[in-house]
């Protein structure tokens, strides 16, 4: 079938569009629009059109963390925003970044100029735009530490708003964002990070890898090489194997179940947590219940890592999902803890 496709300045409309590139599980799914916004001047101009106020919509970055287990009945909005703003007293600098910016070369392009803070949670895929939805983290850092406010288009309100910190309610992969789905479209994440702090060297592997590495007076670079070597030797590359990084969650629990299930099972990895709960390792659990490396027709777990879901080529969305739900049955039969996903699931489940 012919797609239509028509610029209309500042943005891209395209007609029952393939998504297939669009997320890196590279699961098969169409939009009856696709609108790809280079200018977030211009969302209030298509929110308005009948078609697109009236419908669903759904907010695109890169894909990283989504699965379709259907076709988008609605409009998709893929941000491609670019631009980065600095405003610097010296010590530390204030600095806008536009959406659709690719969060790895914005972390690059921190540590080029000297900024310390990101170092940690370098390669993480996606653009900043998609940042604070799940408040991304890795290596003993998440993203919320360094965000000063988040600026958004609010569909309810129809204005452009600025949420600050507290208001983003940030918490392990979570936030305002998730609580609302469909209220805001972020179109800007302003970050205040500093020209030095202390390192965080201590999540399991970094210190190891620095010492391999024959580092002893570590720079944030030389932490961000720790993490990309550690990263790419343990989580499968999306351009090698469709996968969304982790699917399930650490699940967060009580200190006496925690405490219960570390008698029973002495490996299990056991995080405690400010509040007094504790955060407890799920890809321990997945490989424990024996689905590290299962498959299913074109749907599997890594080998590498239990935590990711993985689509060998032709996998559905609701074959992906069936397999996900397979193994949340099996980790609750086994460990009485039900997993939940990380990535958000559009369409059926
Ligand atoms: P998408 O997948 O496009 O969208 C994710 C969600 O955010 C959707 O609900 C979408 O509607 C919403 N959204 C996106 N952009 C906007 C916007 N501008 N306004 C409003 N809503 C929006 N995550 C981690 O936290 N830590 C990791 O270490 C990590 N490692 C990963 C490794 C791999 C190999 C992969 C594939 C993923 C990994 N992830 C990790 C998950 C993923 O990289 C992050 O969640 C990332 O922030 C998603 O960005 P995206 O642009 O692809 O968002
Ligand atoms: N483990 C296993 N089997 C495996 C993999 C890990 O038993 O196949 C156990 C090991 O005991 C290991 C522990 O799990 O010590 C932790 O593993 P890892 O350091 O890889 O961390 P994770 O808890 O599996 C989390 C994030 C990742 C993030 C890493 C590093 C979640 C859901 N995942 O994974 O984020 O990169 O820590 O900080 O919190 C993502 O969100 O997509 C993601 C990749």
């Amino acid at each position: 079938m012919p797609v239509e496709q028509v610029d209309m300045g500042g943005y891209t409309l395209i007609e029952n569009a393939s998504l297939a590139n669009r997320n890196t599980l590279r699961v098969a799914a169409r939009a009856t629009l696709l609108a790809e916004i280079r200018d977030a001047s211009k969302l209030p101009e298509l929110l308005d059109f009948p078609a697109v106020r009236n419908g669903r919509l759904l907010v695109l970055g890169e894909g990283s963390n989504v699965l379709f287990t259907g076709d988008f009945d609605g409009t998709v909005l893929a941000m491609e925003t670019r631009g980065v703003q600095v405003e610097s007293d010296g010590d530390s600098a204030r600095i806008a970044v536009a959406a659709g910016e690719r969060w790895d070369d914005f972390v690059r392009w921190t540590l080029g100029h000297g900024y310390a803070g990101l170092e940690n949670l370098i390669l993480i895929p996606g653009t900043v735009g998609a940042a604070p939805i799940q408040n991304i983290g890795a290596y003993g850092c998440e993203v919320a530490e360094f965000i000063e406010s988040v600026e958004a288009w609010d569909i309810r309100e129809c204005r452009v708003v600025t949420l600050d910190h507290a208001t983003c309610a940030f918490a392990y992969r979570d936030s305002l964002f998730k609580h609302e789905p469909g209220r805001y479209i972020v179109t800007a994440v302003r970050f205040v990070l500093p020209r030095s702090r202390p390192l965080r060297t201590d999540y399991a592997g970094i210190n190891e890898q620095l010492a391999r590495m024959g580092v002893d007076k570590p720079a944030p670079f030389h932490v961000a090489e720790a993490v990309v070597h550690l990263r790419t030797s343990k989580l499968p590359d999306p351009a090698v194997i469709g996968n969304a990084g982790s699917f399930f969650k650490n699940p967060i629990i009580d200190a006496a179940l925690a405490d219960a299930l570390k008698r029973e099972h002495p490996g299990l990895a056991v995080w405690p947590q400010p509040d007094g709960r504790c955060k407890v390792s799920a890809a321990w659990m997945i490989e424990a219940a024996g689905f590290k490396g299962i498959r299913e027709g074109d749907a599997g777990i890594s080998n590498r890592h239990a935590l990711v879901l993985v689509n060998h080529g032709k996998a559905t969305g609701p074959q992906l999902w069936a397999l996900a739900e397979q193994v949340m049955h099996g980790v609750r039969d086994k460990f009485g803890v039900m997993l939940e996903s990380e990535p958000v699931v559009i369409g059926a489940r």
